[in-house]
């Protein structure tokens, strides 16, 4: 399979000390997430959509005790009783307050016990041989675990009533000229390798890397912007069944919606709350806290449709020059500031047409970071997908119920982001980070 993006070279050392710095990173931000509020925050719901934020903080040492110290190291439980309360099929996010939590304080101490210990198993682990620790796999897994919560904690944070208690600068603007970019770029049809079998850390979903087909398409330049979809909201979009699936209708009939989660019409001034406070939607960004439903109908409204999974990914790595998938749009090194809005750098996406240095050979702007993009596709394994290391994390959640999404946002570590990274969710969710791109077939004599 020609799947020759490749990270740096790095030896076992190298794999060890990036492992360190991955596990050290994750803990300054679940720190920074869980600091900055009182016990009583902690410990309170802030929505039935989401866990107790203290919940997130012993799952996440919970699962690196399982992982790191049981299954690697071959160590004891620590403390069987709580396996179950820290157990994320055994109890909904709804239910998760009525449980025997740690308290705060108990809990930073578990996750800190922890974690002492697995970076003790990480010093002394082989990096080769067992398919757990090579390349020091379940200590990236572990790491990109913790993160992937600490995007959870930060949509709590979004959620939470009252002044945030967070705080960053924004993102860069676009540059002088975004305004002039084409609204699309024909992305030409061939072959296309998807996914990955040589990204250390790439998790089993991702894999193995496979060819397949993807018919020439257009695909837009930049994400769907707030000032375009607000054309939608005010064209009646939400009154109109016929742009809206059948279950899609049924939810804006149900819960009465009329624009994305967070939005409000006042005196015909269009507001959002984000993070504490109230502002007008900032046309020129991204659109967030979109359900997949909603994506799908702009789309069909304007005459377009939602890019496939393999599309989306095809605008991401597909290299035309060599015909080589590349690891990110920009090639193979490593995200940087310059190139995509993500790690919690800022608090928002920055406006379509930012981040010239991240723009894919063909022009596409802003695939990594910003905001993750809803997909037409179901959430479904590869040709040859393997469960590893535990059915839980993706099996479980194959079929036509989750809709696939991609790129990652600004509130998504690099460590857990990718041109092969697959995230899923329900088709009606709309508190995470989600917006979205369109695309449509390109026609007969274009390549
Ligand atoms: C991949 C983001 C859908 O948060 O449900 C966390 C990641 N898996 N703990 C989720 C995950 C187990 C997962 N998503
Ligand atoms: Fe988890």
């Amino acid at each position: 399979m020609k799947d020759t993006a490749q990270p740096q070279d790095v030896d076992s050392a190298g794999l060890r000390s990036r492992a360190v710095e991955a596990l050290t990173a994750a803990r300054t931000r679940t720190e920074l997430l869980t600091s900055c509020i009182d016990d009583a925050e902690l410990t309170a719901q802030h929505s039935p959509l989401m866990s107790p934020l203290v919940w997130d903080l012993a799952h996440i040492g919970n699962q690196e005790e399982l992982w790191l110290l049981r299954n690697v190291a071959g160590r004891d439980a620590m403390r069987p009783e709580i396996d179950s309360v820290y157990d994320a099929f055994e109890h909904p996010r709804s239910a998760r307050p009525t449980l025997p939590l740690l308290a705060p304080a108990e809990a930073r101490t578990y996750a800190a016990e922890v974690r002492g210990r697995a970076l003790d198993v990480l010093e002394r682990s082989p990096l080769r041989g067992a398919p757990l620790v090579y390349d020091a796999f379940a200590f990236g897994m572990v790491a990109q675990h913790e993160q992937q919560h600490d995007e959870t904690m930060l949509i709590t944070h979004q959620l939470r009533r009252g002044p945030t208690a967070l705080t960053a600068p924004p993102p860069p603007s676009a540059p002088d000229g975004a305004a002039l970019l084409p609204g699309e770029v024909l992305v030409p049809g061939g072959p296309f390798t998807m996914g990955t079998s040589v990204e250390p850390w790439a998790l089993d979903n991702e894999r193995p890397a496979h060819a397949t087909f993807v018919p020439a398409f257009h695909v837009d330049t930049t994400p769907v912007s707030c000032g375009a979809y607000l054309r939608f909201v005010e064209d009646g979009g939400y009154t109109e069944p016929r742009w809206w699936e059948a279950a899609g209708w049924a939810m804006v009939r149900e819960h009465g919606l009329t624009a994305p989660l967070f939005w409000r019409c006042e005196g015909g001034q269009w507001l959002r709350r984000h993070f504490g406070a109230t502002e007008p939607v900032p046309l020129d960004e991204p659109v967030l806290h979109v359900s997949w439903y909603e994506a799908d109908a702009y789309a069909r409204w304007a005459g377009r449709r939602l890019p496939s999974e393999a599309e989306w990914e095809k605008a991401a790595r597909h290299d035309p020059a060599s015909g080589r998938s590349m690891r990110y749009p920009w090639g193979d090194a490593d995200p940087t500031p310059e190139r995509a809005n993500l790690g919690q750098r800022h608090l928002r996406p920055a406006p379509v047409g930012a981040y010239p240095a991240g723009e894919s050979p063909l022009g596409v702007r802003q695939l990594i970071g910003d905001v993750w993009e809803w997909t037409s596709s179901d959430f479904l394994p590869y040709p040859g997908f393997a469960p590893f290391p535990y059915r839980e994390y993706s099996e479980v959640f194959f079929g036509p119920g989750h809709k696939v999404l991609r790129g990652g946002c600004f509130g998504v570590d690099p460590v857990a982001c990718r041109g092969t990274f697959r995230n899923w969710d329900l088709p009606v969710r709309r508190q995470i980070f989600a917006g979205f791109r369109t695309a449509r077939d390109a026609s007969e004599g274009e390549f």
